[in-house]
């Protein structure tokens, strides 16, 4: 008789602490695809059962429950993380115990394990592009702003060596700020900034703390017409914290936003909406989870178990009509070919897309090489 038990996967993402918003939106999008699959039949007649904890933003969380889904849970899969200092504690477990972990996040890349799988943007994918653009309507004059995690300083670093081989270029001013910073932490780099005057801010803060960055900028009285925040990690789900007035006119380098005009992407957010509402606010993060769930389960269905050994070729070399578009696990570095776009906050807390890739950019996350992927002329002019 064909085997009907449960697939148990494990889902791991911050539903309490400082990037919960985010990850509260990873959680959805992982859900969602774990309905469609089940309410289409599940896998070969079995359903899939997400195992999921609340790794509250903190890293020490996630390594002691990813152990738990693998030890005590016996998953073969973990789909979760966020903050790559969250993906940093897991990478260990995960190669120990020889399990699959899907990282639905953009990082700072130079990283590989045969362990993960990587459905975010890679540097190549996000920064390249944003320097080019912020470099070439702006000016090349930076300051970087981020939290304080590997992230952001590594982030960072990629983005000055990049903005630093424009012409009249200079790194005016570098800044951290704890996770959990408030708006007052943010007003004196703001005097610091109106001190400098750079071209544009380029900020890796993340979660909570993102919206007191914008807002301190917003009552510093700056102009994003003249020098706007640049990010890669401010998505629609940061600007529902901040509102849509204190995001206006900021610009952010991603493969998806909510507000992608194709049917895939439609009937998708169609299908959010039913199973969660108005609660979730679909965004990068949203989509990787989504689709890396879909991605994974089509693998399973050529190898009828989950094991590594078995699954990883299958998921290797993969593609996905994701709502981005079509994305492929690229088989040599387990990251993704994804649709580099540039978008600029509107007033209805939405990005309207000004840059995009027509074409998918291959991962590249030791970033050998820099190409800017295939860009359609500008979508819209830069009225804000
Ligand atoms: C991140 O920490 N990878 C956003």
């Amino acid at each position: 008789m064909a085997n009907k038990d449960p697939i148990r996967v494990g889902v791991l993402f911050s539903e309490t602490g400082v990037t919960s918003t985010i990850g509260r939106s990873q959680l959805q999008g992982t859900l969602l695809a774990v309905d469609e699959i089940n309410e289409a039949g599940g896998i070969d007649g079995r359903e899939i059962v997400p195992v999921r904890y609340d790794a509250q933003s903190s890293p020490a969380i996630y390594a002691a429950l990813a152990e738990r889904l693998i030890v005590q849970d016996k998953v073969n899969v973990i789909f979760g993380c966020y903050m790559s200092s969250s993906r940093k504690a897991v990478l260990p477990i995960v190669e120990k115990w020889n399990k699959l972990l899907f990282y639905p996040t953009l990082y700072e890349g130079f990283e590989f394990s045969n362990n993960i799988i990587y459905s975010g943007a890679a540097p190549n994918q996000n920064s390249v592009q944003l320097a080019e653009f912020m470099t070439a309507n702006f000016g090349a004059r930076v300051y970087l702003i981020g939290s304080n995690y590997i992230y952001p300083y590594e982030s960072n670093r990629i983005m000055s060596d990049l903005v630093l081989q424009r012409p009249n270029s200079s790194k005016v001013g570098e800044r951290y700020v704890k996770l959990d910073a408030s708006e007052r932490d943010f007003q004196l780099i703001m005097a610091d900034i109106r001190a400098t005057e750079p071209d544009f801010i380029f900020s890796t803060v993340v979660g909570d703390s993102t919206a007191s960055l914008y807002r301190a900028y917003a009552e510093a009285g700056f102009n994003p017409k003249t020098m706007p925040i640049a990010s890669l990690t401010t998505s629609e789900a940061e600007i529902s914290q901040m509102g849509a007035d204190v995001a206006l006119g900021h610009f952010t380098a991603a493969p998806y936003f909510q507000s992608i005009n194709s049917e895939t992407n439609l009937r998708c957010l169609e299908r959010l909406r039913k199973r969660f509402g108005f609660e979730c606010v679909p965004n990068m993060c949203w989509e990787a989870a989504y689709f890396q769930v879909h991605i994974y389960a089509n693998a399973f269905r050529h190898t009828g178990q989950d094991d590594i050994g078995q699954l990883l070729p299958r998921i290797l070399g993969s593609e996905f009509e994701a709502p981005q578009g079509r994305v492929r696990i690229d088989p040599a570095n387990h990251h993704t070919s994804l649709y580099p776009r540039i978008g600029v906050a509107n007033s209805r807390g939405q990005f309207t897309i000004v840059r995009e890739a027509t074409r998918p950019v291959h991962p590249d996350p030791y970033m050998v090489t820099h190409s800017l992927g295939d860009w359609t002329a500008t979508l819209s002019t830069l009225e804000l």
